[in-house]
C-alpha cells in the first residue's frame, strides 16, 4: 500500500512555501506553467499553478512576462519530448534577458535519467528538474533558486508516496479532473509510463469522495476520474475497494454531474465494474477502452494480456442496453513485427465496432522499453498504414455522425467558439463535440441541442428549449 507523504514532510513544505511568499511578496511576480500531454499532466499543472500562487506569484497572461516558468512534459512519444526540448530552448532568451527569472522541469520526461543528464549538462538556464511525484515539494525547489543555490535534478524515488491537501488551480469552473490513482503496474511493451510515473499507487475512496463532493457542491457538471488503468483501483488499499466500489459510492453523491473514466485497460474490466458503468446514467453514455491493436500476435507482443474476443466481448455488454454508447479507443499503428497481414486485422475490428472517435498514434520507440529494441518496421511503411488507417476511420466516423442527426442530445457548454460571436460549442455527454448558435451564454450548463448538420469531424445543432 502507498503511504502518504507525512504531516511534517507536508508541514515542512509549508514552510519553504511561506518563506518564498515573503521573498517576493508585494513585487508582482509573475507564474508560467505550460503544459504537454495527457490530462494526467494537465491535472498536475493545475495543482503546481495553485502552489504557485500560495508562494506569491500571479498567473501570467504570456510566457515573456513570466518571473518563473514550469515546463510539464511528457514522455509517450518522441514528438512530445522534441516539443518539450524546443519550448525550453526558446526559454533560455528570457533568462539571458533576466537572469533572475526560475525556469523549472517537471514531468514524465525528467522523471528519465538520461533526460534529466541531459537537462543537467546541456540546458545551464534550466534551475531544476523533478520527477512526477515530487511536485508537492516545489516550495522548497523554488526556494533554492531563488537563494541561487545549487542546480537540483531530482529523479522519483523507488517507491513514491502520495500527496494528499494540495490544492488545485482548476482551469475550468464546471469540468474537472480527479486523479483516483497514479503510476502502472501493466509494462505495456511500447510504454514509457511505468518508468516515468512508478508502480500503482491509489487514492484512499474517503479522499477521493470528499474531493468529489466539494467540486459537486461548487457547481462542478463533469469530473473525469483519472488513471492509468482505473479499472485496477484499489488492489494496493488495504480494504481492497474496486472502482465499481468507487462509482456506486459516487452515483450515491447528489447533484447534476456527469462522470467519465479515463483510462482503462481491457484486461482487468470486470464483470462488476462494466455493470457500474451501465446502470448509472453519470456513466452509460461514453467509455474510453484502449485496443492498441486488432491483432492478436501484436496485443501478445505489446504484453497487453487479453486477445479480441475478449475485448469484443466488453464491447458487446457495454452495448447490451445502450446500443448509442459512445465507444473510443486508442491504437497504435507500426507496432515492431506489425504485418501487412496484422495490419488488416486492425482495419477489420475497427470496421466492425465502429468506434465514434479513435485516438491513433504512429508507434514512436521510447528507449528503456522492451519494444525499443525489437526489430522495427521503416518509417515509411508506418506512416502508408497510418493514412489508410485515418481514412478508413473517418468514414467510419462520418457515417456515426449521420446518424446521430435530428435526435436530441444532452450538452454541457464550453463557451464561445472562436471567430463568431454567436457560436458555441459544447460537449454531449457521450463526449462529442457540438456546436450551435445562441443569444444566450450557457457556458458551464447542460442544454438540449438537436443536430442539424454533421460531418466527420463536427456537430451542429440548435438549442431545443
Ligand atoms: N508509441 C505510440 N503510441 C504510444 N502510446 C503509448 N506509448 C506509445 C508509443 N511508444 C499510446 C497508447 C496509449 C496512449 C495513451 O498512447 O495507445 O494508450
Ligand atoms: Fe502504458 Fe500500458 Fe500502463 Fe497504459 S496500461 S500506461 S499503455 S503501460
Amino acid at each position: 500500500m502507498a503511504s502518504l507523504v507525512s504531516k511534517e514532510e507536508m508541514l515542512k513544505q509549508e514552510k519553504y512555501i511561506a518563506t518564498v511568499n515573503s521573498l517576493i511578496k508585494g513585487q508582482g511576480k509573475k507564474a508560467f506553467v505550460y503544459t504537454l500531454g495527457c490530462q494526467q499532466n494537465e491535472a498536475d499543472s493545475e495543482r503546481i499553478m495553485a502552489l504557485l500562487l500560495k508562494m506569491g506569484y500571479e498567473k501570467a497572461q504570456d510566457e515573456k512576462e513570466a518571473d518563473i516558468l514550469i515546463v510539464n512534459t511528457c514522455a509517450i512519444r518522441d514528438h512530445a519530448e522534441k516539443r518539450a526540448l524546443s519550448i525550453i530552448g526558446r526559454f533560455k532568451h528570457y533568462k539571458v534577458a533576466r537572469p533572475d527569472i526560475v525556469i523549472g522541469v517537471c514531468g514524465c520526461m525528467t522523471a528519465q535519467k538520461h533526460r534529466a543528464d541531459h537537462l543537467k549538462h546541456s540546458y545551464h538556464y534550466v534551475d531544476f528538474t523533478f520527477g512526477t511525484s515530487m511536485l508537492h515539494r516545489l516550495g522548497e525547489f523554488v526556494l533554492s533558486a531563488l537563494n541561487k543555490g545549487k542546480r537540483a535534478f531530482y529523479l522519483d524515488e523507488a517507491t513514491p508516496e502520495i500527496a494528499e491537501g494540495i490544492p488545485h488551480e482548476r482551469e475550468s469552473t464546471y469540468r474537472a479532473w480527479v486523479s483516483i490513482m497514479y503510476g502502472c503496474n501493466n509494462f505495456c511493451t511500447y510504454c514509457i509510463v511505468p518508468y516515468v510515473r512508478g508502480r500503482e499507487r491509489s487514492r484512499k475512496m474517503c479522499d477521493i469522495l470528499a474531493e468529489i463532493k466539494d467540486l459537486v457542491k461548487r457547481g462542478y457538471r463533469e469530473i473525469t476520474l483519472l488513471g492509468q488503468n482505473v479499472n485496477s483501483y484499489g488492489k494496493d488499499l488495504e480494504d481492497k475497494p474496486t472502482i465499481a466500489n468507487l462509482l456506486n459510492e459516487i452515483n450515491k453523491i447528489e447533484g447534476d454531474f456527469i462522470i467519465h473514466l479515463m483510462t482503462s485497460h481491457p484486461k482487468d474490466a470486470s464483470k462488476e465494474m462494466i455493470e457500474a458503468i451501465k446502470s448509472s446514467k453519470r456513466t452509460k453514455s461514453h467509455f474510453h477502452l484502449p485496443l492498441q491493436s486488432g491483432s492478436d500476435d501484436i496485443l501478445t507482443k505489446m504484453n497487453r494480456h487479453y486477445d479480441i474476443e475478449r475485448y469484443l466481448g466488453i464491447i458487446e455488454r457495454l452495448r447490451e442496453n445502450n446500443p448509442d454508447i459512445v465507444l473510443t479507443t486508442d491504437i497504435i499503428v507500426g507496432f515492431p513485427g506489425e504485418t501487412e497481414e496484422d495490419f488488416q486485422k486492425t482495419l477489420d475490428i475497427i470496421k466492425k465496432v465502429e468506434f465514434d472517435t479513435i485516438y491513433s498514434f504512429i508507434y514512436s520507440p521510447r528507449q528503456g522499453t522492451p519494444a525499443y529494441s525489437m526489430e522495427q518496421i521503416p518509417e515509411e511503411i508506418k506512416h502508408e498504414r497510418y493514412e489508410r488507417f485515418c481514412q478508413v476511420q473517418n468514414e467510419i466516423a462520418n457515417k456515426l455522425n449521420q446518424k446521430m442527426l435530428n435526435k436530441v442530445y444532452r450538452v454541457l457548454v464550453d463557451g464561445k467558439s472562436k471567430g463568431n460571436e454567436k457560436m458555441y460549442t459544447s460537449r454531449t455527454e457521450g463526449n462529442k463535440i457540438v456546436h450551435f448558435e445562441s443569444d444566450t451564454d450557457y457556458t458551464g450548463k447542460f442544454v438540449n441541442v438537436k443536430i442539424t448538420r454533421a460531418d466527420t469531424f463536427n456537430l451542429f445543432g440548435e438549442i431545443i428549449n
